[in-house]
């Protein structure tokens, strides 16, 4: 069954700077930079991001095998650490200014609308050092000094900018969770770091509103709008559910959409005692500062179920876990390679759910995607990763999306996690995503069977569902 998708479409990719470019002529490290160098051996395999995919080097190939590929839009990131000279005073780096020139400009001169997002957990440790980073309103002001050095220069060109990519995640990783750099455990530092890196999205909207001269131009934000499932339908499963949702999700989506928190998290927030500090004036760029569109980065579900613990326990930090704990499904689908449950549907209900209670935005699918290890398992003696599993992982998530936009979700594009095999976090190049593969050690680069099965689907704008797929879904 084929089913066409709406004119103008993004068939597209995502990657970041970090994650691609390598190190190269960068005059600050950021805080992944700075990690690998006290602590190598946390990265997979001891791989930094000092090389990542040589992006810096080779990007004029790399955008050709993209463009190959026939994909209409590509989002990647300008790192704060690469453009800006003087973190203080905001002056622009002359070779960071080429080398981001040199990009968008080969994005379209190849036919493919470049993607801006502006804070890919990036930030240059300097800032953490010297300031706490995002615990700092200080921090705020000099990204929105960097974010107008962007707007300014490459604002000509750019008509898709995105504050922040996944903030959620800065304060999981960083703050709670420890996977992130500086790695704390802090609930109330936590809940300061989400409101200022929302503070941070705010005013740089705010800012563009003031400087942007091109028309053409939107702002937004790039959320991982992870929906959760409760375990049962029991009252207990359903109100941590509920609690999942304003934690994780609500937290930005709210703010950043309508302009405002949930009522019910900043009175939750205030009860515990970690509510973080605001003023009024801050409250009304909030308000008045929400975003033109969305991206959201879907890759699992979040399946949650009452705590483990009383809620009148003795001396425990504060963290999300007192509302909702974490449940293993069983009988679930997974990714097994990756750790993470496979469930399409979950687009379909984010499309309604912005529909039904986002005023019906305009988003579309920033990143999804299937990272596998050790890939080249699969790799046939044409000398391609023959990757069926990804080609159906695309299917059945675009199936759904299909459904929501037929429902009245206005989305606008779809972007596979990542072009090209890129360098992640704490994981390096453990998990490949991409639609052209990487030879780390050679930075040789190859299509991959996907890649070639979305040119065909970005040149017919058009999915043909293949009919176990439609089977299998037909009933849920
Ligand atoms: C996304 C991030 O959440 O997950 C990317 O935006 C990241 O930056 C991707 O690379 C995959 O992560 P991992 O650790 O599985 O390779």
């Amino acid at each position: 069954m084929k089913k066409q998708f709406p004119e103008n479409f993004w068939w597209g990719a995502a990657t970041s700077g970090p994650q691609s470019e390598g190190r190269f002529n960068k005059k600050h490290a950021n805080v992944f930079d700075h990690w690998y160098e006290i602590e190598p051996e946390v990265f997979y395999k001891g791989v930094g991001p000092d090389t990542a995919s040589n992006f810096y080097n080779s990007f004029k190939e790399d955008i050709k095998l993209m463009k190959e590929i026939g994909l209409n839009s590509v989002r990647t990131s300008i790192q704060w650490s690469r453009l800006i000279d003087d973190l203080e005073a905001n002056t622009v780096d002359a070779d960071g200014l080429r080398f981001y020139n040199e990009v968008i400009d080969e994005f379209i001169k190849n036919g493919i609308r470049p993607v801006i997002n502006l804070h890919h957990f990036d930030l240059p440790v300097e800032l953490l050092h010297k300031y706490g980073g995002w615990e700092s309103k200080k921090v705020v002001e000099l990204f929105v000094g960097f974010c107008q050095r962007c707007f300014e220069a490459f604002g000509d060109r750019i008509e898709d900018w995105f504050t922040f990519n996944e903030p959620m995640v800065i304060v999981d990783g960083g703050y709670l969770y420890q996977f992130h750099y500086p790695k704390l455990v802090d609930g109330k530092k936590a809940m300061q770091v989400a409101y200022n890196v929302q503070l941070a999205s705010s005013k740089a909207i705010q800012k563009f509103r003031e400087v942007n001269t091109n028309p053409k131009s939107r702002i937004g934000i790039i959320l991982n709008l992870t929906p959760p499932y409760p375990a049962s339908d029991h009252p207990e499963d359903l109100l941590a559910s509920h609690h999942a949702n304003l934690l994780s999700n609500r937290l930005f989506m709210d703010p950043s959409t309508l302009g405002e928190y949930p009522s019910e998290l900043f009175q939750l927030l205030d009860k515990d005692g970690v509510l973080f500090e605001h003023t009024a004036e801050e409250l009304k760029i909030i308000k008045e500062n929400t975003v033109d569109y969305l991206g959201v980065n879907f890759y699992h579900p979040h399946r949650v179920q009452r705590p483990s613990l009383s809620s009148d326990s003795l001396a425990v930090d504060w963290m999300p876990g007192k509302y909702f704990d974490h449940y293993e499904m069983p009988g679930r689908r997974m990714n097994v390679d990756k750790g993470w449950e496979i469930h399409p549907k979950a687009l379909y209900d984010i499309a309604l759910n912005i529909r039904d209670n986002y005023g019906n935005i305009e988003w579309f699918v920033s990143e999804n995607g299937m990272g596998v290890s050790r890939e080249e398992r699969w790799l046939g003696t044409d000398g391609m990763i023959h990757d069926d599993y990804r080609i159906q992982f695309m299917q059945e998530h675009l199936y759904w999306l299909e459904r929501g936009i037929e429902e009245g979700s206005k989305c606008f594009g779809y972007h596979l996690w990542t072009p090209i095999d890129c360098w992640s976090w704490m994981n390096a190049y453990r998990n490949r995503y991409g639609f052209i593969s990487n030879n780390i050690h050679t930075q040789v680069k190859t299509i991959k069977k996907s890649g070639h099965y979305i040119k065909g689907v970005a040149a017919e704008n058009a999915v043909d569902f293949p009919d176990f797929i439609i089977e299998k879904f037909k009933q849920a």
